[in-house]
């Protein structure tokens, strides 16, 4: 905890690596906004990425992904897209950012993998698992919020978003209650690293539980610098 902070004429904080998952519309790039914005005021150098993308490659592959044009997608290559996309984030943008003792906060990483394309989708979980080893290779996530929201709930939060859905988002309720389920079981096995957050509750609520996880995994942030996150970031849904 407080050895992770930096202290001028100290020895450089190590770097960190959060990683942020949850169903479509549970709120969590609202919460990713909050999470960076508060470790920055604690004095952490933050760097915010999002999966699929974080890089100029990356983000290309993104766009291919989630195209509703591109609904004929076979889901070997929906799998390999989202590997390939990691596998250069990992390469270009991650893994220099924690050799520099940077924080990294990624919405998403490969535990939605293991969440879409293997528990909801037609991969088989060990093959998703072997894909997501080769992209990332060592690099692997210190702690993961997993923000747990029933798929109506989530549903009904994003009817009211404009625009249509994307290729992933189409594929309906019921994938989605798959993929609910899937991080579930992910959090059960792994609660060393991969924490629910009741995503239900109030934004500061889920907030508050949210630094309450970070903080137990050696990265506290201040009370201070929680408000001024909260007043940075504002109210308004990702
Ligand atoms: P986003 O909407 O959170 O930006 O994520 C894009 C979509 O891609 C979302 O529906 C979740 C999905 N996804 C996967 O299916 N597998 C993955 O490995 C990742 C990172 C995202």
């Amino acid at each position: 905890m407080e050895q992770k902070q930096a202290r001028r004429g100290d020895r450089p904080a190590p770097g960190a690596f959060v990683t942020l998952e949850g169903i479509d519309g549970a709120g969590k790039s609202t919460q990713a906004r909050l999470i960076a914005a508060a470790l920055e005021r604690s004095g952490r150098d933050v760097l915010s990425l999002r999966e699929p993308g974080g890089s100029a490659i990356s983000e290309k592959i993104r766009a291919l992904l989630l195209d509703p044009a591109n609904a004929g997608m076979g889901d070997t290559c929906e799998l390999l897209l989202y590997e390939a996309a990691r596998a250069q984030l990992v390469h270009e943008v991650v893994g220099p950012a924690l050799a520099e003792g940077r924080v990294v906060v990624c919405d998403r990483f490969y535990d939605s993998t293991t969440a879409y394309q293997g528990f909801a989708g037609s991969v088989p979980r060990e093959v998703a698992e072997r894909a997501n080893g080769l992209a990332v290779g060592s690099c692997h996530p210190d702690i993961t919020l997993v923000f747990d929201l029933d798929p109506d709930l989530a549903a009904a939060r994003m009817a009211g978003r404009a625009g249509a859905p994307d290729r992933m988002e189409a594929k309906g309720l019921a994938y989605q209650r798959r993929v609910a389920e899937g991080f579930r079981a992910i959090a059960r096995e792994e609660p060393g690293r991969v924490r629910l957050v009741d995503a239900a509750q109030p934004v500061d609520a889920v907030f508050a539980c949210a630094l309450a996880e970070l903080a137990s995994a050696g990265l506290p942030v201040t009370a201070e610098a929680a408000r001024e996150a909260i007043a940075a970031v504002g109210w308004e849904r990702a």
